[in-house]
């Protein structure tokens, strides 16, 4: 059995940590910047632990200065999901990133984004919406500054908000204007937690943001009064059990949380997150779920058709993915 071609839904994946090393480093080289020093011998990116992760990930980006940059690492990205079967998938973008928060610069960012995903689609038939995303550690002014920016840019494939970076900084209190802003906007919402912190994270993300999904949320199972609350309220987990058995959040597949909290009845799927970072793909995650817990083909479908019920795109669009898992 190759899961390779099996169709998939992917709902959690960063554009930046999805950057082929070999992307980087040719953009680098168009910019005659050495950065070498973030990459191991082998070519794969060199980091420690989750903190130095995220500081190789902004150095890495740092080398994509222009919205044309940014349209050429979408259609890369693309690329690799559709060859491992991605029909559907939804990117995150950081305008923090994309012209440093200027609403102007950000519209051009997007206008390219949107030229990327129009030839990824024409290329490979791939289905790309964008989630806007403010970065945790960058605080609570700046995330609501990128809500602003993202409710005042509309674009024709963005239709989330939603928050990364170092769980350990802030609060999700901290953030309720931003995500009130977006939801404002009517954008659909979703928040890192329960990664790097622990259920209490997930708790208060729950308590305190509109959220529909929850980016990881995979430490709830700390708590079995949470798991039935997340079961209860019908949030999604967007789980990524490769990003997760990397950063050693569980330390094997055979401890991580997947197949517990769906058979808790959680609604789960499953993403890469920063796929070349943690040496995986879609379809080495499949793999490994199915080596792992036996899920079938009708697990995984079963599983798309959850994600597809949370995706944030419009009915028409989901309609015709979703037919694509029957
Ligand atoms: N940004 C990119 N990857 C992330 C992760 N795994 N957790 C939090 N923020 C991120
Ligand atoms: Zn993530």
């Amino acid at each position: 059995m190759t899961w390779k071609s099996v169709p998939k839904t992917e709902l959690h994946l960063h554009l930046e940590g999805a950057a082929p090393p070999e992307f980087i480093r040719m953009i680098a080289a168009e910019k005659g910047t050495d950065l070498s020093r973030i990459f191991h011998a082998d070519g794969s990116y060199k980091w420690k632990d989750f903190a130095e992760f995220l500081k190789i990930y902004e150095a890495a980006c740092s080398v994509l200065k222009t919205p044309d940059d940014y349209r050429r690492l979408l259609e890369a990205v693309l690329e690799v999901s559709a060859d491992n079967g991605v029909v559907y998938t939804e990117i995150f973008l950081a305008p923090d990133f994309c012209g440093g928060g200027d609403l102007d610069a950000w519209k051009d960012y997007l206008a390219a984004f949107e030229i990327g995903a129009d030839n990824a689609k024409a290329k490979h038939g791939i289905e790309a919406r964008f989630i806007s995303t403010c970065v945790r550690h960058f605080g609570p002014e700046k995330a609501i500054h990128t809500a602003n920016i993202t409710a005042n840019a509309p674009s024709p494939r963005m239709v989330g908000f939603g928050m990364g970076g170092e769980e350990r900084d802030f609060t999700a209190q901290d953030f309720v204007s931003a995500f009130a802003v977006a939801a404002e906007a009517g954008l659909g919402i979703t928040s890192h937690a329960g990664e790097i912190c622990g259920a209490d994270s997930v708790r208060e993300t729950l308590d305190h943001l509109p959220v529909s999904r929850i980016g990881h949320g995979v430490r709830a199972v700390e708590d079995p009064e949470l798991v039935k609350r997340l079961a209860e309220e019908e949030i999604l987990l967007e789980v990524n059990p490769g990003s997760n058995v990397c950063i050693g959040v569980f330390p094997s597949w055979e401890k991580h949380p997947l197949d517990h909290l769906r058979q808790q009845g959680v609604p789960v799927c499953v993403s890469t997150d920063d796929p070349p970072y943690f040496h995986i793909t879609m379809t080495s995650d499949y793999e490994n779920i199915a080596k792992t817990w036996g899920w079938s083909e009708t697990d995984f479908a079963d599983t798309n058709r959850t994600a597809m019920k949370y995706a944030f795109c419009d009915e028409e669009t989901r309609a015709a993915v979703l037919a694509k898992f029957q």
